[in-house]
């Protein structure tokens, strides 16, 4: 049997899969792994144990190596398949092709290059480059020896890289001399260096030519990467892992303190990120699938590599950014490419939804067949924009729940197979237990409910524990509800049993001694025909407790502010009550945001209570800048 036979065509047989897994989970998940290349077959589907300390093991005793199944067996049957396009940064210059057979070759010579360095199974590497192929290269030599990659976006400072490798105790950095991202270059070699003077543990460090800008360089641990793989061998015969053997950290931040970082393993990750894959965007064989965003996030390495690449299909990556050189950059690439499925975040679509719709219809979207949005809850507006201009009022969007500590598409529904609701998550993908609680634990057993979401069953790509600190994993994760997985976001579910997520549960805030949930303020805020975007904050209040303060952005400066704040009161108060209206409610021209897009509502509320010097690092933001204008209003 091929992955294939696991295709759901119909929203009945949705429905089958997800009763049989219920029933029959071990079998479900079985007979799914059983499609793929393994060296030693599994005696064990599932050994778990949510209850004391968790453990969670899938496949167990099955070997295999990753790579393999994402390169060596596409390159038996189809060898000159598409594996990769990448589209580089200026439109002018060429994008590159790499077939499967090209792209296994230039994985292989980079293991072997890294195994002269004495790099091997269980030894972590870091790589912090742009979104060049080498990148996936990087990415899968390391997965080839067995050694743990931990990849950095390329965007953070050199003390957010320097952290990350130290917590992952990496031997080798790989990185390049400059990235370009839109009209700028970023000097990322100069920042590894200066990373470097706290990182003992980097033994070589090896840097790509990319933006050929002059760089400092020690003869004794830099290396270029051309001089790195010259001569080497396109055969590296792949390391044999268990299926819990360690894939790779990612680190993702918590909501207090310093970032987790996730750990995945090799066979249930595979397993399922091929999977939801397959079944959320239905991709043809011939299909071009993009997904917007970096490696350095869960989303790039589920669904921009290892999904993809272990389905056999075409992935495109994107060097730039939606709005070089021009706000139509990303449908000018859809054309180019002929991309069949898009896959972007709420924060992008918002972005280019401010800009005349002449961008998306000066060009031929016709080979889009599905869309998708991933990152965030998307709001109505930015959801209607998406399908009416992107999708011609056609194209199903699929709106797909997961995190960097589920590894996959957990909630989401299947492109044209089963229905998409605007603002909906929708239905859990089969083989997830979704169910919700209230704060006490209790399962909502109606069909139309609120509470906090919890999957109180295993799935293969679950994060097995947090790196080095496994009592953090229990306390984050499993702590709230013994015996149920905590993602900390709360939901709300219709007569359907679609989900809808509505936004992280510790974002609740008591005013008053009324709990108001801060996503529904906003979104009613956001209803507001000259609102774009709006952030929702609790801050400490003399009588109240708490009070509540609203930022938001304007598409248009208006004379009358004083007039607007108050049909934004009466529309909250008119909606859910005068207890939610915000005490206060400022104008401003950004909200500070992390790369990935999602708001930093920690510094909001620092600002808010003109905590000025507790604001911590900024330095990561998307829009540091932001900060300090903010600032000024609130002090002004
Ligand atoms: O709050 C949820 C939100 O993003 C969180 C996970 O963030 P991260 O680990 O950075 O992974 C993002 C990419 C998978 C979740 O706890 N989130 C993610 N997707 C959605 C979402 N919220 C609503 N709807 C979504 N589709």
């Amino acid at each position: 049997m091929s992955l294939e036979n696991y295709r759901i065509n119909s929203l009945d047989e949705y429905r089958e899969s997800q009763q049989y897994a219920i029933k029959n989970p071990e079998e479900f998940w079985k007979d799914i792994a059983n499609t793929f290349e393994w060296k030693t077959p599994f005696d064990n589907v599932l050994n778990y144990n949510w209850n004391d300390v968790p453990s969670t093991e899938w496949f167990k005793g099955g070997k295999l190596n990753i790579t393999e199944n994402c390169l060596d067996r596409h390159v038996k049957e189809n060898p000159d398949k598409l594996a990769l396009i990448w589209e580089p940064n200026e439109p002018g210059d060429k994008s590159v092709n790499y077939s499967y057979k090209e792209l296994l070759e230039a994985v292989c010579k980079f293991a072997n290059g890294l195994k002269n360095q004495g790099i091997s199974k269980g030894d972590r590497v870091c790589i912090y480059l742009p979104m060049v192929p080498e990148l996936t290269i990087a990415v899968l030599a390391c997965a080839r020896i067995g050694a743990i990659h931990t990849v950095v976006f390329a965007g953070f400072s050199s003390a957010a890289l320097a952290a990350r490798i130290q917590d992952s105790g990496s031997k080798c950095l790989i990185t390049a001399d400059g990235a370009f991202r839109g009209d700028k270059t970023v000097p990322l070699k100069d920042i590894a260096d200066d990373a470097l003077k706290s990182c003992d543990t980097i033994k070589k460090c090896i840097v790509l030519q990319r933006t050929f800008e002059s760089i400092s360089w020690s003869n004794r641990i830099d290396v270029w990467w051309h001089d790195f793989v010259d001569g080497l061998s396109t055969n590296c015969t792949p390391e044999i892992m268990d299926s819990e053997d360690v894939l790779f950290i990612l680190y993702t931040s918590g909501s207090t303190g310093k970032p987790k970082g996730m750990v995945h393993t090799c066979g249930g990750y595979m397993v399922y990120t091929a999977y939801s894959f397959m079944n959320v965007f239905q991709t043809a064989p011939e299909d071009i699938f993009w997904c917007t965003a970096d490696i350095g996030w869960i989303t790039g390495h589920s669904y921009m590599v290892y999904g993809p690449l272990a389905c056999g299909a075409t992935t495109l990556h994107f060097e730039g950014v939606p709005s070089y050189p021009k706000w139509d950059r990303f449908w000018e690439i859809c054309e180019k490419h002929k991309v069949n499925q898009f896959y972007t975040a709420p924060t992008a679509i918002r972005a280019l939804a401010k800009h005349p719709t002449t961008h998306v219809t000066n060009h031929d979207l016709s080979s889009l067949k599905t869309l998708g949005s991933v990152g965030e809850p998307i709001n109505e507006e930015a959801w209607k924009w998406y399908h009416t201009h992107v999708g011609k009022n056609k194209l199903p969007i699929v709106d797909t729940w997961w995190q960097t500590e589920t590894g996959g598409i957990l909630i989401s529904n299947l492109s044209g197979v089963t229905p998409h609701k605007p603002t909906y998550a929708t239905l859990p993908l089969p083989g997830i237990q979704a169910a919700l609680v209230n704060d006490k634990g209790v399962p909502q057993m109606e069909k139309q409910a609120e509470g906090i979401l919890t999957v109180n069953y295993p799935w293969p790509s679950i994060a097995r524990t947090i790196w080095q600190d496994h009592d953090r994993y229990q306390e984050v994760y499993f702590s709230a509800f013994p015996g149920r997985y905590f993602p900390g976001d709360g939901a709300l579910r219709d007569e359907d049993g679609n989900y809808r997520i509505t936004g992280r549960v510790d974002d609740v805030v008591i005013v008053s001694g009324h709990n108001l949930g801060t996503a529904p303020i906003e979104n009613i805020i956001n209803e507001h025909p000259e609102v774009v975007e709006s952030a929702v904050v609790g801050y400490p209040h003399d009588l109240k407790g708490n009070a509540l303060i609203a930022y938001i952005i304007l598409y248009q400066n208006t004379e009358n502010t004083e007039n607007l704040i108050k049909e934004i009161r009466q529309l909250i108060s008119d909606t859910i009550g005068p207890i939610a209206k915000p005490d206060r409610i400022v104008v401003v021209s950004g909200l500070p945001k992390t790369r990935s897009g999602k708001i930093m509502r920690r510094i909001l509320r620092k600002l808010a209570s003109y905590e000025f010097d507790q604001l911590g690092d900024v330095s990561t933001l998307l829009n540091p800048e932001i900060v300090e204008e903010i600032k000024t209003t609130l002090i002004n």
